[in-house]
């Protein structure tokens, strides 16, 4: 397989117009807008009371529990957003200056702000073709300050975790799941969060399922939900959640990340919805796949647990970045949307990183200066996910997507796939 010495002429054109890919936002409907109603009827905006003591706020605490019955865990806790939710359990995990924390190097920006927020270190790890973290890397970068993985179930995938839980526990490092991008996928049959340690997903308005803004924690522990409820509540743990568990904790000073009913309302007539659009989704990726998996050149995304995918977008990596670059002009130029559906990039690349700084120049957890970045930090030392990166193509596939959409994107690869590579 050889590059050709410049790419064929682009002959194709739009003969189908397929949908901009979208998620839970387009099916806001009716049942969004009757929960909303109802806590704007009741006037309880606040999740722990309202002007009735007879009648208290519901919605936060439904979605709660019914978050907790979907995922298969003891319990769950609403909060502002997927980012507040990372240092919500990062702080029940009790992460803090002098502690450093595992997580792919390839992930979203708050993955990595997160644990610097709350005082840790972020320690880079390598990828692999699964788009998440890489077995092995657990143990290569452990040293006697690792206090936490991170791992990232990245676009409608749970990771490899069967060999990353593996790897954690013999190593004695809590597993802190990043459900942010995958909410209902499944791993061997267990939803994504009830694996490890304690998880967090987002409801952010590019999600699965949104309120806008918003997110969850959950957890089987309840020396962690306590501590979790205290690090969102500002250190309290009020009578709503000693009714599920005593308070065994003593107070600390949280920060102040509670959800409000209304978001809470949203995002529990999604939460309804999250199978119904994860079988859309599934069902049609499948679809597509089937109709190019015999390419030669092009590889699909590995999926560690195929049978628990969520199918939102469909990766297939190419030989060479001309030809990688090749095929996203030609999808555009047919009408496909090839654009990834988040703005997940390299860690490694980005402007914090390249300072090394936090708010305050006590604050950061590195050794800032002449010599930073150091080693760990520079594109040079992340080989695997250098070479990656930088030759997937991506196919996002949504609610607004249909049979015909699937087969008009594989006729149209198979179409650019033959110009490129030869019939
Ligand atoms: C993997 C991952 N983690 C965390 C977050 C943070 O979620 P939020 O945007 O709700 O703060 C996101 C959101 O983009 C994400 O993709």
């Amino acid at each position: 397989m050889s590059t050709p010495a410049a790419a064929p002429e682009n002959t194709l054109r739009p003969t189908r117009s397929v949908p901009t890919p979208a998620l839970g936002w387009a099916t806001i409907g009716r049942e969004e807008e009757e929960l909303v109603l109802e806590v704007l009827r009741r006037k309880a905006l606040f999740r722990y009371y309202g002007p009735d003591p007879k009648s208290p706020p519901t919605m936060v605490a439904t979605l709660e529990r019914e978050m907790a019955a979907m995922v298969g865990v003891r319990f769950a806790l609403g909060v502002t957003s997927g980012s507040a939710a990372l240092e919500v359990a990062l702080g029940a995990l009790g992460i803090g200056p002098g502690d450093e924390v595992i997580l792919p190097a390839w992930s979203w920006v708050s993955c990595f702000t997160a644990i610097v927020r709350v005082g840790g270190k972020p320690v880079l790890a390598e990828i692999d073709d699964t788009l998440c973290l890489a077995p092995g890397e657990i143990t290569r970068l452990r040293t006697p300050r690792t206090k936490a993985v991170m791992v990232i179930h990245f676009q409608g995938i749970a990771a490899d975790l069967d060999a990353l839980s593996a790897e954690a526990r013999a190593a004695g490092i809590p597993l802190l799941e990043d459900c942010a991008e995958s909410p209902g996928a499944l791993h061997r049959g267990r939803r994504v969060g009830s694996i490890g340690d304690i998880a967090i997903f987002s409801f952010q308005q590019q999600k699965t399922i949104t309120s806008g803004e918003g997110g969850m924690v959950v957890t089987n522990d309840p020396r962690l939900y306590e501590r979790a409820v205290r690090m969102h509540d500002l250190g309290q743990f009020r009578d709503f959640h000693a009714r599920q568990i005593p308070a065994a904790e003593p107070a600390f000073c949280g920060s102040q990340f509670r959800m409000a009913e209304l978001t809470g309302a949203v995002a529990l007539a999604q939460l309804r919805k999250v199978d119904g659009i994860r079988a859309h989704c599934r069902r049609l990726s499948l679809r597509l796949r089937a109709r190019i998996s015999d390419l030669p050149g092009i590889r699909l995304r590995r999926i560690p647990d195929p049978d628990g995918e969520s199918g939102f977008e469909t990766y297939f990596w190419v030989d060479t970045m001309e030809r990688r670059d090749a095929f996203r002009s030609r999808l555009a130029a047919a009408g496909v949307p090839c654009d990834q559906m988040t703005g997940t990039y390299a860690q490694y690349r980005r402007a914090y990183v390249a300072t090394g700084l936090a708010h305050a120049p006590g604050a950061t957890p590195f050794a800032v200066g002449p010599n930073w970045p150091e080693r760990g930090y520079r594109v040079e030392d992340f080989p695997k996910t250098e070479d990656i990166i930088h030759r997937f193509v991506v196919i996002p596939v949504g609610v607004t997507h249909t049979e015909e959409d699937m087969d008009y994107i594989a006729g149209v690869i198979r179409r650019i796939h033959a110009e490129l590579f030869g019939a």
